[in-house]
């Protein structure tokens, strides 16, 4: 019982906590659009991704649907698992520096999320994004690539704290 109860719990992720998503989704929409200016100066024109809506708001999956955040981040958890076995392998894996930057600007299930340290943790992400990408070597990019999991981690421990253990998974043991 207790097992099944976290099961539903981790798939339905940090949007399992809330109901009537859609609605909320819209009026926080609107609320920042005004706001949000601030916190992505820097990065202002971050163009919208082509999200897999039909995949990542399945609802035998998730019963809550989800922000534009969470389905960013569903995808980003499987995109860096691709990324783990192309690094293992010594490939190089595709740039989705451009995708994941949509973190800045996405809008989240809480409008409270982006107010407190999210800018800068978004921003340490991306850097050490930037230092995986451009690094040419295979033994050190599979190091970045630890760094780079380490910063979704590190965002988690004050942001939807739930699916640490999840994205520990993506992390590659000595
Ligand atoms: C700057 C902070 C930050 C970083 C960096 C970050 N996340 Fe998230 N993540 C969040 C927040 C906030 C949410 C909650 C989104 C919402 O509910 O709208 C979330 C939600 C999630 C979810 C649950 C989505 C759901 O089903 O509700 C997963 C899985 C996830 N993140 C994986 C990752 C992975 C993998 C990385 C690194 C590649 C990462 N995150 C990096 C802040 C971050």
């Amino acid at each position: 019982m207790l097992k099944k109860a976290i099961w539903i719990f981790l798939l339905s992720g940090c949007g399992g906590f809330f109901f009537q998503n859609c609605q909320k989704q819209q009026e926080t929409e609107k609320s920042q659009s005004n706001t949000s200016t601030n916190s992505t100066q820097n990065l202002a024109i971050t163009p919208k991704p082509k999200l897999n809506y039909a995949k990542y708001t399945d609802s035998t999956l998730y019963p809550n649907g989800g922000s534009e955040l969470a389905i960013l981040m569903r995808e980003m958890y499987d995109d860096m698992d691709s990324v783990k076995k192309l690094v293992l392998r010594g490939e190089l894996p595709m740039d989705l520096r451009e995708k994941f930057a949509y973190l800045h600007s996405a809008t989240p299930t809480d409008s409270d999320t982006k107010h407190e340290n999210y800018p800068d943790m978004a921003k340490a992400f991306m850097d050490n994004l930037n230092r995986f990408y451009e690094e040419k070597d295979k033994e050190k990019r599979l190091k970045l690539y630890k760094v780079v999991v380490q910063s979704c981690i590190s965002c988690h421990q004050t942001h939807c704290t739930g699916v640490v253990k999840k994205i520990k998974k993506l992390e590659i043991q000595e």
